[in-house]
């Protein structure tokens, strides 16, 4: 998410400086580390790749396989030099298309690319038609498509069904400036602030289950009036499961037992399950809490998750006591978990799993051990936090639905540590997991502040800290290699990496205004293993405005330059597809960069290419195919948020901006309505127009 609420409080984005770079580029503290990573990996892969190279680089066989991807396996002569196997077929198999700055989707030759369900589509049955003047109510709302798209997954009707599914993606937050209607006489993009305002936004939050099908020209549509239609939102009743369900943390004046939460916010990133139910991930949560008691003190838990002292931008606490923090201390406790929703039963409750830890989730992305218990993978979002890992007790079992049912609520909780293996400055390293168990764990079992496992998950945070978890550098998005279980993570960028917060390998730049991705694989091959050996897949970089110390790693070319990489999904082929929420101003650490984008990585080559250009102010997030792999759906969030892009409109002199595009809503953008309408979040149906597989 970027977001101007989130700007304005959360968003660490946000306070990059647009000469950065140069700071940096002057930092000579870090000249001890090697932030260009003088040797890139293909390199080092030639150097290591004889046994010899890779004992003495400390690396194990492992490692060697991991690393190389394509390399032969290596045998026991310890001169042999390894073997290149070329893919049978090139992976990546289109024009990239180049950077820009437009008020369009680019895909490459050969594609198409659609706009499907914007924001205030009528959705469930009876839901009124979308108004382009804002002026639909907080009922309108609870019926139509929730705002600013995030996390999607598409699931199938039948087994290998790409014509007909329910396509679950969540609604992260909204955009106030173009989410009401203008006021004659407004002094601010709020006008007069009312409680249908509140709901209004609470219910353009959350997720949407949309049935959809082809025609019979093929063309994609939303079943009008299916049952399968539904809205969950920032109201919506759901279940607390898991250990700390019941505990006096969770417990309000609403809901005295601790069980029974409502709503659902801040819906980012998303992850799925083998037994077909949708995870959606509470992200900054924080941002909606605040308080009008003067002189209220925050507790140290609420700091720790970055709550408010006082006034929010969305200000919900103002008129709904459950948002301000002073009246209910343990809402905010009720959010940042990840949610489980069953899309093909409409009356089911979703599931807040607190087995999976309380943090400000991005994704979640799972993968099967050998004995099919469930690993589910997490990051952090927010500068300095940590990565994370379940691992379920019990196992999944195709054969017999009703016992997976349950299987998020019983299992153990880790927080990675990088380190920076044998050698510094190679971009390598090794890893482990650290249990955040309160008895198990020597360091929590003796900290009083952690008097139950319950308080572990709900402050997962200082758990992590307590037990010694690496900073990292925002993490974002999570993906699982399809075959070989490797596992890829977006760190987007952080303005905090700085002298309190020393660089590391797996974290090597100060003032890290691009970003990097960093994968790992589990030792043993074992997910559930507490060891693993990771590198960087690349060093996002500007080799055109940074060519000395901020070009990126080899990969990054003045053709496939971009910076904040955070969507991140590996599609059914192993096609390592990368979208991007950074800075769009196309100028100084950003020159050539254009809008955000989508691009796709090899695994093996780590060749790099650009697949789509975002409309004007866009962040791209959100991806999912049908079986066939033929349609591949992807989501727009906030077109139109201006931002330092370079053809933002002229505001008169003395006029706020945001309260300038309140009351002139296509002064920016109109996306995706050429014929006019405020910008609106929205997905992207990607088709290849010769009927094939897309990226083939
Ligand atoms: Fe919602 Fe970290 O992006
Ligand atoms: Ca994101
Ligand atoms: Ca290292």
């Amino acid at each position: 998410m970027r977001g101007r609420n989130n700007r304005a409080f959360f968003n660490p984005t946000a306070l990059l400086p647009e000469d950065s770079a140069m700071n940096y580029l002057d930092d000579s503290e870090n000249s001890s580390v090697n932030p260009s990573q003088a040797e890139h990996f293909n390199q080092l892969v030639e150097r290591v790749v004889t046994r010899r190279g890779v004992l003495k680089s400390g690396l194990g066989l492992g490692a060697l396989t991991f690393l190389s991807g394509s390399l032969a396996a290596c045998g026991s002569d310890d001169a042999a030099p390894a073997v290149v196997t070329p893919p049978a077929a090139p992976m990546i198999n289109f024009k990239a298309v180049a950077a820009n700055s437009g008020n369009a989707i680019v895909v490459p030759e050969g594609y198409k690319a659609e706009a499907f369900v914007p924001w205030g589509t009528p959705l469930v049955k009876g839901a009124p038609a979308w108004k382009p003047d804002g002026s639909n109510t907080a009922a309108d709302q609870a019926l139509q498509m929730g705002d600013n798209h995030d996390g999607m997954h598409f699931f199938p009707m039948s087994e290998g069904n790409s014509n007909e599914g329910l396509l679950v993606m969540n609604h992260e937050y909204i955009n106030p400036e173009y989410f009401y209607a203008a006021e004659a006489g407004q002094t601010d993009i709020y006008g007069t602030w009312t409680l249908d305002k509140v709901r209004k936004a609470q219910h353009a939050h959350g997720v949407s289950v949309v049935h959809v099908k082809k025609d019979a020209a093929g063309k994609w549509g939303v079943v009008a009036d299916s049952a399968y239609n539904r809205r969950i939102h920032g109201n919506t009743a759901m279940a607390i499961t898991g250990p700390a369900a019941g505990h006096s943390l969770m417990q309000t004046s609403a809901d005295p037992f601790g069980s029974y939460a409502f709503g659902t916010l801040n819906n980012c990133g998303n992850g799925w399950t083998p037994w077909g139910t949708y995870l959606t991930c509470e992200e900054n949560f924080n941002s909606y809490f605040g308080t009008t008691v003067a002189g209220a003190t925050r507790t140290a838990l609420m700091s720790r998750y970055g709550l408010s002292s006082g006034d929010t931008s969305y200000r919900w606490h103002q008129l709904d006591n459950r948002f301000d923090w002073a009246k209910e201390p343990n809402e905010s406790n009720r959010f940042g978990w990840i949610v489980e929703i069953d899309p093909f039963d409409p009356a089911s409750t979703p599931k807040k799993r607190t087995a999976l830890g309380r943090i400000k989730h991005e994704n979640a992305a799972y993968v099967l051990t050998d004995d099919k218990r469930v690993v589910v993978y997490m990051g952090d979002d927010q500068a300095n936090e940590y990565v994370y890992k379940f691992v379920s007790d019990d196992k999944f079992d195709a054969a017999n639905p009703n016992a997976n049912k349950n299987l998020l609520d019983h299992g153990k909780l880790y927080v990675a540590k990088f380190g920076d293996g044998a050698t510094q400055g190679d971009s390598m390293g090794t890893g482990e997991w650290i249990l955040l168990d309160k008895a198990a764990n020597a360091l929590l079992a003796a900290d009083a502040s952690f008097p139950d496992q319950a308080t572990v998950l709900i402050n997962a945070r200082q758990a992590g800290t307590v037990v010694g978890a690496t900073k990292m550098d925002r993490p974002e998005w999570v993906t699982v290699h399809p075959s070989t279980r490797e596992v890829y993570l977006t760190l987007t960028n952080n303005s905090g990496r700085n002298d309190a917060t020393p660089l590391n390998d797996a974290n090597p730049r100060a003032n890290n205004v691009y970003g990097q991705i960093i994968r790992w694989r589990e030792a043993g091959n074992n997910p559930a293993a507490t060891t693993f050996e990771w590198d960087h897949f690349v060093l996002a970089g500007n080799p055109t405005a940074n060519p000395l110390k901020s070009a990126g790693s080899a990969n990054i070319t003045a053709d496939n330059t971009f910076n904040s990489p955070d969507g991140l999904a590996f599609d059914p082929e192993g096609r390592l597809w990368i979208q991007t929420d950074g800075a769009n101003s196309n100028t100084g650490n950003y020159a050539g960069q254009g809008n955000n984008q989508m691009l796709v990585g090899d695994p093996k080559t780590k060749e790099i290419r650009r697949f789509l250009v975002g409309p004007d102010g866009c962040e791209v997030t959100g991806i999912t195919w049908t079986p066939d792999m033929k349609t591949m759906f992807v989501n727009i969030q906030h077109p139109g948020e201006v931002g330092s892009h370079p053809r933002k409109p002229t505001i008169p002199a003395g006029v706020d901006q945001d309260l300038y595009l309140a009351q002139n809503p296509t002064a920016f953008s109109s996306w995706p309505n050429a014929a006019g309408g405020r910008p609106r979040s929205a997905t992207v149906i990607v088709t290849k127009i010769d009927g094939g597989k897309i990226g083939s």
